[in-house]
């Protein structure tokens, strides 16, 4: 991979500190990869204990489905880097059973969305982001889907934690631009990933059919490093006028407008 360096030859993000939830495989291993590439001092965050961050990432388990999984993951932040300069509020997905439709949603199921694909980033956010405020610059980049349009009943907590992802990074972009920050969504498509696959096998069970005429126009699925490409340039001071955007890395599948 190339590095990326800014117009002087250094790399871009060299002196920056970043946090990358979901960090341990599929689109956050991939940014965490890049954002190291960049020069970047990076934080990574999952669940799972049984992971090993690339040379120079250091990693914290946590639960970001809680008020004290995030309390624990910003107390780690602040104890291993300081503070961040980006946030990347990637980790996210739903649990949905076979044939299972909106209404069979359980109260458990939506509460779980919600915590995981909304709370987990307000929760941070306002964590973090005082700090970063002080500072007086940041970049935040919140991962959405770009299949939010389209009516997956069995997704409805899903795509609706989505929805609301999107909605509050648009007015916390207003709230921010004037401290220096920015805010960005970010919708993959269907990417290569653990969780991807997963989550597709499952609704290809409930229709072949279209699962089989998905390719996305391009031709081709998203690899993790194409989703990463994007969160580089929109935490990059090459966007430094870019804050309160949704910008869909979907190989033109689903078209917002
Ligand atoms: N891949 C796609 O096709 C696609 C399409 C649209 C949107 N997206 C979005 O892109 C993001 C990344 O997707 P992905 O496909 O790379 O997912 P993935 O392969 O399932 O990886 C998810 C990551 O999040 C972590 N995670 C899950 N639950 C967590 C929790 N409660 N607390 C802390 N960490 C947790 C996982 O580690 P642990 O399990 O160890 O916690 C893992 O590191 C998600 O927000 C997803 O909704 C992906």
């Amino acid at each position: 991979m190339t590095t990326v360096e800014n117009g002087s030859g250094a790399p871009a993000l060299k002196g920056k500190r970043a946090l990358v939830t979901g960090g341990s495989r599929g689109i956050g291993a991939a940014v965490v990869r890049q954002l190291l590439d960049a020069g970047a001092e990076v934080l990574a965050t999952a669940r799972s204990t049984a992971y090993t961050a690339p040379e120079g990432a250091a990693f914290v388990t946590a639960d970001i489905r809680t008020e004290a999984g995030t309390q624990a993951l910003a107390a780690a932040v602040r104890e291993r880097l300081g503070g961040v300069d980006i946030l990347v509020h990637n980790a996210g997905g739903a649990r949905a059973d076979e044939g299972a439709s909106a209404m069979a949603i359980s109260a458990g199921e939506w509460q779980d969305a919600l915590d995981l694909n909304l709370m987990a980033a307000v929760r941070l956010n306002s964590l973090l982001v005082p700090a970063m405020r002080e500072r007086g610059s940041g970049a935040i980049v919140h991962i959405s889907t770009a299949a939010l349009l389209p009516p997956v009943p069995a997704f409805a907590h899903y795509q609706a934690s989505k929805a609301g992802l999107e909605s509050y990074s648009r007015a916390l972009a207003a709230e921010l631009a004037p401290f220096g920050i920015r805010v960005n969504a970010l919708g993959p498509g269907r990417t290569s990933t653990p969780g991807g696959e997963e989550t597709r096998k499952r609704w290809a069970r409930d229709d072949e059919a279209s699962a089989a005429t998905n390719t996305p126009p391009i031709g081709r699925d998203g690899q993790p490093d194409d989703i990463a490409d994007a969160v580089l340039f929109l935490v990059s001071d090459r966007a430094s006028w870019l804050t309160g955007a949704y910008l869909s890395v979907d190989g033109g599948e689903f078209p917002r407008n």
